[in-house]
């Protein structure tokens, strides 16, 4: 029998990514571990689980389109087989979308947006101030148009980690509940991790998936480090009483003075509002600016807000990398696989992750949809940048 310090698949870092890639690995009968001193923490517990493939669309991210919208595809699935091997209820919510404009710059951006969805082939419907309100009374007066999308949904983010946690238990992934401090490596391959702790763990395969710290692991060789950085993301947490319910039925988003604001409305009374894009590093400290910003957008959007009890404030980091699009699976240092970056889309991204990570381990190939997100692609652009 072989020890609990060896295994076919390690997996660095027990977020979604992490979990999720586990989960799948194990279905598929490899002897499976996740290191990760706290499973199932990580951004979720701050992100707000949007899954805005459409409305959250950029120009220059058509191809993370693909991949966004393939995952989307997957959640009603991704989510019936989840609930049904755990038992446990994700808060997904075929809502929609609604996004809104608030003035006049604001309506020709959400225009331009609306062009780039019709030319991608992309659902939503421009609708103008009266017909916004009609959908959602709580908006304010002002709001001038907007649009609607009704395939982008919604997952609460720490319902889906905490179930993963317990999928992964009961298909046999073993928990090393301590931080990861270095990647082994011998003769060129990569072995194990050794922990905080001094144990070594061997393992056949590597994952690595521990979000923005993804981009400092001690041991992993320069040129296959991943360009990950952290992001920071604050994010506040209302309560809507159940006299007031509902207080919205729809995510409701708008780009208010050219910062994102969104309003996500669970089921269970939840709202959560988000959310800041920091580059300062390491910080997660909420700050009054950050909270500030978040109330006065959200207020500016939906008045009613103020009324609400504020029940929480976090910050966490988002893994952003070059392209805003994930890195997954091979990369140059034999058995070293990655599974990070996924930056403002980790959440939506769960389910093609797992899925293409598990191809990957099993067969060494990625997926078709998966395979422009090769970590590679960053190395061979280093390769061509060289000076002659
Ligand atoms: N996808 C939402 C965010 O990153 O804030």
């Amino acid at each position: 029998m072989s020890s609990p310090r060896t295994s076919d698949v390690l997996v660095i870092g027990g977020g979604i990514i992490g979990l999720v890639t586990a989960w799948r690995a194990a279905q598929r009968g490899l002897a499976t571990a996740v290191v990760d001193p706290e499973p199932g923490g990580g951004a979720a517990r701050v992100a707000a689980g949007m899954l805005a493939a459409v409305s959250e669309l950029h120009y220059g991210e058509e191809s993370l389109l693909g991949l966004n919208l393939a995952s989307a595809r997957r959640y009603p699935d991704f989510v019936a087989e989840l609930t049904e091997a755990t038992g446990r209820d994700l808060g997904y919510r075929r809502c929609g979308t609604l996004v809104a404009a608030l003035d006049a710059d604001d309506r020709a951006q959400l225009r331009e947006l609306h062009a780039l969805h019709e030319r991608s082939g992309l659902e939503s419907r421009w609708l103008n101030g009266r017909e916004c309100r009609r959908l959602e009374p709580m908006l304010a007066p002002g709001v001038r148009g907007g649009l609607r999308v009704d395939g982008d949904h919604q997952i609460d983010p720490r319902r889906l980690a905490d179930a993963l946690v317990v999928a992964c238990e009961r298909a046999g992934v073993v928990f090393h509940r301590v931080r990861a401090a270095r990647l082994s490596v011998a003769r060129e391959r990569a072995t194990g991790v050794r922990t905080a702790e001094g144990t070594d763990l061997a393992a056949g395969r590597v994952v690595l998936a521990a979000g923005s710290l993804s981009g400092r692991l001690a041991g992993v060789p320069d040129g296959v480090l991943p360009p990950v950085r952290p992001v920071k993301g604050q994010v506040l947490r209302l309560t809507v009483p159940a006299r007031w319910a509902p207080f919205l039925s729809r995510t409701v988003r708008a780009v208010v003075r050219g910062s994102q604001v969104y309003l996500v409305p669970r089921e269970n009374g939840e709202l959560v509002i988000g959310a800041t894009s920091e580059e300062l590093g390491w910080d997660t400290t909420v700050t009054a600016g950050g909270v500030y910003a978040l109330l006065r957008d959200a207020h500016e959007l939906v008045p009613g807000i103020t009324e609400l009890p504020l029940t929480e404030t976090c910050a966490g980091l988002r893994p952003g990398s070059p392209d805003n699009a994930p890195l997954l699976g091979p990369t140059d240092l034999a058995g070293l696989l990655l599974a990070t970056g996924h930056h403002r889309n980790g959440v939506l991204l769960t389910p093609v992750t797992g899925d293409a990570l598990a191809r990957a381990l099993t067969t060494g190939e990625l997926p078709a949809e998966a395979r422009p997100f090769t970590p590679r692609r960053f190395t061979a652009a280093a390769r061509t940048e060289q000076p002659a």
